[in-house]
């Protein structure tokens, strides 16, 4: 836990694509847990930065925007708008969110293809595609519908089955339509850049066994890709929507978004650093880099990503990747199509936003298991665990403040036994959840804080300040510090309501310009005049879960 201060951390959270709300899924595994590591960094004194930004391109995006009736660039700032209004309101606020359709990320784009042509990466081939003669146009994608080959689902998308899961080659799909005008498409030759993802083979291979911080599960079934074989990568669409290939050439095609979306992680981290050039690639090369993603973009970021930053020559590769499992929902995948889904706009009408973070992280481990969101086991997580044993302990302490003490910390008597315990206990808890935060286990490093609050809640009751007089001042001013140290160590998960306890302390400086280490001390001195005591954490009832339950299904 030692030089955190003097480095540099880059933390970029997987883009969500501009056409959907995010849901709790997205939550779980992509945007929490990098805001945990994020709040925690900084009170340590870290230099970090947090970004992410809307995925703008592709064809489901244009045809959403067709549909609507609105340009794809008004259609995408909506969404852009809507994801930055949404995760605020969770307290995952990003250095910069930008959008991969920003001018300097379409330029990025344009240098890396430039740099990777140049040095022998990019080849052309003629690939067959389908074509709609009545809309004259190319149809990749999702442009063509039909039933899928393997398990026989109608109104399935060219490129992969909803149903079965299994991705499709062009012209697989049977039965195909273009999904404009529903008339039966022909078969055309188009010529399409590739990437020599093959070339790359060797060199990822010895990357991924040569970092051991990137997740054992993952490294292994990317190393059986490898040697599988890779296929070159098809990065080129004949659509009007996506970054333009810098050739004149290239005749108005556009890259594939998985292409360009990635390289916006570099384009807004040198944004949020104010750095460009040459100072924006020696920034992000001495910085530690971290892509937190879900694990249905393994292939992505292992593979592509890596890939193409060797292939350019510049940006060094990510130290971790911290790649989550699915969220289920009550045992369900979750589904747009199938109605099995809980937006976080949706559920944030019912509940305060640390219930939400507090359970997903909870719940959520390091790892590419899957999680369940349960609505049941999130009231019993709320009530026992936030209400019962945090809350019940801040509230406790701090009205003993306000009914004997008129408010004001009393000052206590040397300390006893007791105190001297639970303050090990303290320091304690303070070196135990940094290290697993450090080391990615935001789930246990909760689970510790929690450990730690039981145990200031068996001290509370031991001392019985209601019964002990003598005693009583030095139970209430040990209590207020512990949970001080509490507020601290509850900030990365929870800072509305860590926020909250601290204001009710007493303190006019906001919790989030506290040092972490400030939490193993005594913070709150004798004489502090105290907030109005209130409940943080109030229990969730059947009731406050139908109102979720009615939006699925
Ligand atoms: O799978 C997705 O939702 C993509 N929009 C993720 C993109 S992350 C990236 F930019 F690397
Ligand atoms: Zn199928």
């Amino acid at each position: 836990m030692t030089g955190l201060s003097d480095r540099n951390f880059i933390i970029t959270a997987a883009l969500p694509y501009a056409y959907d709300d995010l849901h709790l899924g997205h939550v779980a595994s992509t945007h929490l847990p990098p805001d945990i590591l994020y709040r925690y960094l900084k009170s340590r004194g870290a230099r970090a930065i947090q970004v992410c930004a809307s995925d703008d391109f592709g064809t489901p995006i244009l045809i959403a925007a067709e549909k609507k009736g609105v340009k794809p660039s008004d259609y995408v700032a909506e969404w852009n708008r809507r994801f930055r209004e949404d995760l605020g309101r969770l307290g995952i606020v990003y250095d910069i969110f930008d959008r991969t359709s920003s001018p300097e990320n379409v330029r990025l784009v344009q240098d890396f293809f430039r740099a990777l042509d140049g040095n022998g990466f990019i080849f052309i081939s003629d690939v067959d595609q389908f074509y709609c003669e009545y809309d004259d146009k190319f149809l990749p994608d999702r442009y063509v519908k039909g039933r899928c080959p393997h398990c026989g689902a109608e109104e399935q998308y060219s490129d992969a089955c909803e149903n079965c899961g299994r991705t499709l080659q062009p012209g697989q799909i049977l039965d195909p339509h273009c999904s404009i005008c529903g008339r039966a498409p022909v078969m055309r030759k188009s010529s399409h850049y590739f990437f020599k993802l093959s070339a790359f083979s060797a060199r990822l291979k010895e990357w991924l066994s040569q970092s051991p911080r990137l997740q054992a599960d993952a490294k292994n079934y990317v190393l059986n890709w490898i040697k599988d074989g890779l296929q070159d990568w098809d990065i080129t669409r004949d659509i009007p929507w996506g970054v333009p290939v810098p050739l004149k050439e290239a005749g108005g095609k556009v890259f594939y978004g998985w292409f360009d979306n990635h390289l916006c992680y570099i384009t807004a981290a040198l944004k949020a650093a104010g750095k460009t050039g040459e100072a924006g690639v020696k920034y992000w090369n001495e910085s530690t880099v971290y892509h937190f993603i879900g694990k249905d973009i393994v292939y992505h970021h292992y593979l592509f990503l890596p890939s193409m930053r060797m292939g350019e020559g510049h940006y060094k590769l990510p130290d971790l990747i911290p790649t989550r499992g699915h969220l289920l929902l009550q045992g369900r995948k979750i589904s747009r199509s199938k109605h099995w889904m809980i937006t976080v706009r949706d559920f944030l009408e019912g509940f305060p936003p640390d219930y939400l973070r507090f359970y997903l992280t909870r719940i959520v481990p390091y790892s590419q298991a899957d999680a369940n969101f349960d609505l049941k086991e999130f009231a019993d997580k709320i009530n026992n665990e936030l209400v019962a044993n945090i809350g019940n302990f801040a509230y406790r302490a701090l009205v003993f403040v306000k009914n004997k003490h008129g408010g004001v910390v009393p000052r206590p008597s040397g300390p006893g036994k007791e105190e001297e315990a639970v303050t090990g206990d303290l320091v304690a808890a303070v070196s135990d959840t940094g290290r697993l935060i450090e080391e990615g286990h935001y789930d246990r490093a909760l689970r510790a804080v929690l450990d730690f609050s039981a145990k200031c809640n068996q001290y509370f009751q031991h001392r019985a300040p209601w019964e002990n007089p003598e005693t009583e001042p030095t139970t209430v001013y040990y209590s207020c510090n512990l949970v001080a140290g509490l507020a601290v160590l509850l900030h990365p998960f929870l800072p509305f309501s860590s926020e909250e306890i601290w204001a009710q302390l007493g303190f006019k400086e906001p919790l989030a310009e506290r040092g972490w280490d400030s939490a193993a001390g005594l913070t709150v001195p004798a004489g502090q005049r105290i907030g109005e005591p209130r409940p943080v954490y109030r229990k969730v009832e059947e009731s406050d879960l139908g109102k979720v339950k009615v939006l699925l299904g």
